[in-house]
């Protein structure tokens, strides 16, 4: 493909002809134009969905950090990589050229370095959306060491299972951090955290909100005496093609996270590659994902996309609400944002705080908007388009998961027509596919069905790190020889997606996946609690919140119900974060339960959502007089 950009949507179509026909040779392509190898591939593309293995451009070695920096100092050394932006309106911006850049992350790679971090070694990254998040990702990537960022909303809990689960030798937190009007003591938690993990030798700590902390001599160290002292010059460590950047942590239906691996050289070419044509970023444009690093939207999106393409991109470190509901905007305004990408969650919360908040602002700079997370109702849709793009910026509802690294399906702008709600078109290069139940392909227009994607794509997950059979079972066994997302979704007479939601027992709530499994774990670890079963109702902001049905040991004996249902979510985020916490709990006699011991959540999803005109077969139930029971108490 010679053209970098698609142009218009007959080019698309040709582009797309081309990539499934000839996926290796369209993959190789770009590849070789528009990225810089310290040796070509030897196999463009080895595959076998059965095992499951995947590997692109093997043999190839590289590091992406080069990609990513370096090669911009020649031509664009004094240009702005990430404009930051704090969450305290009065503190200034600070830009950061891609010649500081440059210098910042060789010197935290030499500080890494320097604390005994070589290729291969899992550092854990725990900080607030400030500077040293981006830098220290990169720095892990100069020197082939694999970064597991946790995204700083979760609890110590949560953070020691992913310490433990991969190993991680160090950890990379700040003494605290803002959000809004509040702060947050994350050196606190982290040394919670750390009581459970033996693995880690070192705690670095950046400063940032001046808090008294202590440190433990001899494992946590001060950042910036360090960063002081190290030298700007790192050389990167040459990486193959398939070896890990990074691990990140998702929730499945059950049991513990996982820890999803990227590898390298893929996940450089798709991420970037999808960058440019799925914003149409064009050179001098200011590009603002409004997502967390400590998610994958933040690693594909924030860092490692843009930054490959040379693009400035801008890093915001508060919250839409904070002073007030106009601060999107008025950074919009601030820095002439070309391309804004945010979550349905968010554009919700601020459609309902009115227009108001936006008319104040100049938003005549934005050329592209996305959104990214969860389906994007249609009213949501239509506020966006109407009062943000002033119906002028296409709307780009990219749909993609943590595993698949980039964007799967999505329109391009300017080419592809849009649809509210509909995510429309495969990206260049990824065949999906519409299940039935019985494991057959669907075929044809306006049908629904299971998604699964058929042929592999440069930046999939290889592997669940330490569990490659889980791996196996949980993405390549529900459909023989296809990655199966989890997703459901329809396909229109013309054949655009839309994504219908979760099928299984991950809940999305606020555009974070959160699995039913072990929020019920913690509230059963209460005393009083005999068991529990949690599911998502529809909500008007967060697309759905949870709602727990729960069933005390001892339900003779009269107790104070609300301190009960605070209890509960204390523990949930004690064990979680506050992401996870009910947004209502009914206690109940029972739950309804099949012969074979399994709770029947379809019913109680239904009645949750106060959908209970038709509840389905309810005759295989062991209990079915416990459904008349919880319909007569539901909140
Ligand atoms: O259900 C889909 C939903 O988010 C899930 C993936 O979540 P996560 O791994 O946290 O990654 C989120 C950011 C890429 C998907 O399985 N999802 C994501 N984008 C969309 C979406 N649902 C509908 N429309 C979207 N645009």
């Amino acid at each position: 493909m010679s053209n970098y950009h698609i142009k218009n949507f007959p080019e698309y179509f040709h582009e797309y002809r081309k990539s499934v026909r000839n996926p290796e040779l369209f993959w190789e392509e770009i590849a070789e134009e528009h990225f810089l190898w310290r040796k070509k591939w030897d196999n463009v593309l080895n595959w076998d969905f059965t095992k499951p293995e995947v590997k692109w451009f093997e043999g190839a070695q590289l590091n992406i950090t080069e990609n990513c920096i370096d090669r911009h100092l020649y031509t664009n050394g004094n240009k702005n990589a990430i404009i930051f932006e704090p969450n305290n309106p009065e503190e200034p911006t600070e830009y950061i050229t891609y010649n500081q850049l440059s210098e910042r992350v060789n010197q935290f790679a030499n500080v890494l370095k320097s604390k005994g971090i070589k290729k291969g070694d899992r550092v854990c990254i725990y900080l607030p959306m400030i500077p040293e998040l981006a830098i220290s990702l990169l720095a892990c990537a100069r020197i082939g060491a694999i970064h597991s960022v946790v995204f700083a909303g979760f609890s110590a809990q949560a953070l020691a299972t992913r310490i433990q689960d991969s190993d991680c030798k160090m950890v990379i937190t700040s003494d605290g951090s803002y959000r809004g009007a509040k702060t947050i003591d994350l050196k606190g938690i982290v040394d919670d955290a750390l009581e459970s993990c033996p693995t880690i030798e070192s705690c670095l700590v950046a400063k940032r909100i001046n808090s008294n902390i202590s440190m433990k001599e001899g494992r946590d160290f001060w950042l910036q005496p360090l960063l002081d002292e190290a030298s700007k010059d790192c050389e990167p460590e040459i990486m193959d093609s398939e070896d890990p950047l990074f691990i990140l942590y998702t929730s499945g239906s059950t049991g513990k996270p996982k820890g999803m691996v990227h590898t390298t050289g893929g996940y450089m070419v798709y991420t970037a590659f999808t960058f440019k044509n799925v914003f149409q970023y064009r050179e001098g444009d200011v590009y603002w994902c409004t997502a967390d690093i400590g998610w994958i939207t933040g690693h594909s999106y924030i860092v490692y996309g843009p930054l490959a393409n040379g693009a400035t991109t801008l890093m915001f470190e508060g919250v839409p609400s904070y002073p007030d509901f106009g601060r999107f905007w008025e950074v919009v305004e601030k820095h002439k944002v070309n391309q804004f990408y945010t979550a349905p969650t968010a554009i919700r919360a601020l459609a309902k705080e009115g227009v108001e908040h936006l008319e104040k602002y100049d938003l005549s700079s934005i050329k592209v908007l996305g959104t990214v997370g969860e389906p994007i109702n249609e009213e949501a849709w239509h506020w966006y388009d109407d009062n943000v793009g002033k119906k002028k910026a296409p709307i780009v509802d990219t749909w993609w998961q943590t595993e698949t690294g980039g964007i799967m399906i999505t329109p391009i702008p300017f080419s592809t027509p849009t649809k509210p709600t509909y995510a429309t078109l495969p990206f260049l290069g990824i065949q999906p596919a519409l299940m039935d139940e019985n494991g057959k392909e669907i075929k044809g227009n306006q049908v629904d069905g299971r998604l699964c994607i058929k042929f592999p794509w440069p930046s999939m997950a290889r592997t669940i790190w330490g569990n490659h059979q889980r791996y196996k079972e949980t993405y390549f066994s529900a459909f023989e020889n296809k990655y199966f997302t989890g997703d459901g979704a329809l396909r229109d007479e013309v054949g655009y997606y839309r994504i219908t939601g979760r099928v299984d027992d991950v809940i999305i709530v606020s555009g974070h996946n959160l699995g039913t499994a072990p929020i019920e774990d913690a509230i059963n670890e209460h005393p009083a609690v005999a068991e529990s079963a949690i599911v998502g109702f529809p909500h008007d902001i967060k697309g759905n919140a949870l709602y727990g049905y729960v069933t005390l040991k001892d339900t003779g004996e009269s107790r104070d119900q609300d301190n009960l249902r605070k209890e509960i979510n204390q523990m949930i985020t004690e064990q979680i974060g506050p992401i996870a916490k009910l947004d209502k709990i009914q206690f109940t006699s029972g739950l309804p339960k099949t012969r074979s011991g399994k709770i029947m959540r379809r019913i109680l999803r239904k009645i949750a959502s106060r959908d209970t005109s038709n509840l389905g077969d309810t005759s295989t139930l062991l209990n079915p007089e416990v459904v008349q029971d919880i319909m007569d108490n539901v909140l």
